[in-house]
């Protein structure tokens, strides 16, 4: 097939009449994005593209998932820029774009509200996020209708909502997680790397290599034959973050189960995962790592 040249649809009416109009028994693959996309998003496309007969990507800065004091208004919007990254190496069949409109009409009433994310770190840090997450991944999956639905490791608690979504909701989609793509020196890809500075980019690492060093940690207990406590991966990365004076806050330093990202005090034989949110300048990095089951 012809793979170069995307279909853009940016009503729900366009773009499902075109999505009826695939073979009905191709396999199809979804990418959700909010854009400005780099190797990263491009990771996942090409996954998709080779998991899927059909590839559908949607670039949409949602507004249900971004609080007041955000920046909603400064999100990198480069639509066509980000067609032709996708159109150039064939990646995507179908493109999503949807007006802020066409998402949420004056009269939006319902949410989908997931219980207790908000409690969780990354929750804490930003209330109401993932109910904006919920709700407009819902809105998607249901217009998109996909088979498989592909996501970043990057976002650990996005990934972990997203498959509680559609187990607790019943949707019929499989739920793809692929690992984070890092730049050469680890800084894992974020389409806000962007806002930083020269001299915040050249400190940014630190953020990766303080997950490096708690995974170290866990690799010299458990070769100890010990079970690794919270305790010593967060002095770890403690230590690599706190010799980067560019680093202003830590938000958090947590260590979580791989299923639900509830903290842990011991990392035992079903792994971890650790994960990380500082400020560094004017910019919010997260980051994580997944320490694999022994
Ligand atoms: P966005 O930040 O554009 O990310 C889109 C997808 O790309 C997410 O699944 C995210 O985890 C993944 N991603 C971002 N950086 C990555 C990296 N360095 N390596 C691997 N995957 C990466 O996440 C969102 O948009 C939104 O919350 C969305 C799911 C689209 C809902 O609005």
């Amino acid at each position: 097939a012809d793979h170069s040249e995307p279909g853009v649809f940016s009503t729900i009416a366009d773009f499902r009449r075109a999505r009826r109009s695939l073979p009905h028994d191709a396999s199809v693959g979804f990418v959700p994005t909010m854009g400005a996309l780099h190797e990263g998003h491009l990771d996942l496309f090409r996954r998709a593209r080779r998991e899927c007969d059909i590839v559908v990507g949607s670039v949409f800065v949602n507004p249900a998932q971004f609080a007041p004091h955000e920046d909603l208004d400064r999100y990198p919007r480069q639509l066509e820029q980000d067609l032709e990254l996708l159109g150039g190496e064939g990646l995507v069949d179908l493109v999503f774009a949807p007006t802020r409109e066409e998402m949420y009409s004056p009269d939006h009433r319902i949410y989908v509200d997931p219980l207790g994310f908000d409690d969780l770190p990354e929750g804490v840090a930003r209330p109401g996020f993932f109910r904006g997450v919920a709700t407009v991944v819902t809105k998607l999956l249901n217009v998109v209708q996909p088979d498989l639905a592909f996501f970043g490791q990057k976002d650990a608690l996005q990934c972990v909502l997203v498959k509680r979504l559609v187990e607790d909701l019943n949707m019929p989609v499989t739920v793809v997680v692929s690992e984070t793509t890092r730049e050469a020196d680890g800084l894992a890809m974020s389409s806000r790397n962007a806002y930083m500075s020269a001299e915040e980019r050249a400190a940014a690492p630190a953020v990766y290599l303080s997950l490096r060093a708690a995974a170290d940690a866990r690799q010299r207990e458990a070769d100890a034959g010990r079970n690794a406590s919270r305790e010593e991966l967060v002095a770890a990365a403690e230590e690599v973050i706190s010799a980067q004076p560019l680093i202003t806050s830590v938000d958090y330093l947590s260590v979580g189960s791989p299923a639900t990202m509830e903290e842990l005090e011991e990392i035992g034989q079903a792994g971890a995962v650790v994960s990380v949110a500082v400020r560094l300048g004017s910019v919010r990095l997260i980051d994580n790592v997944v320490l694999p089951p022994l």
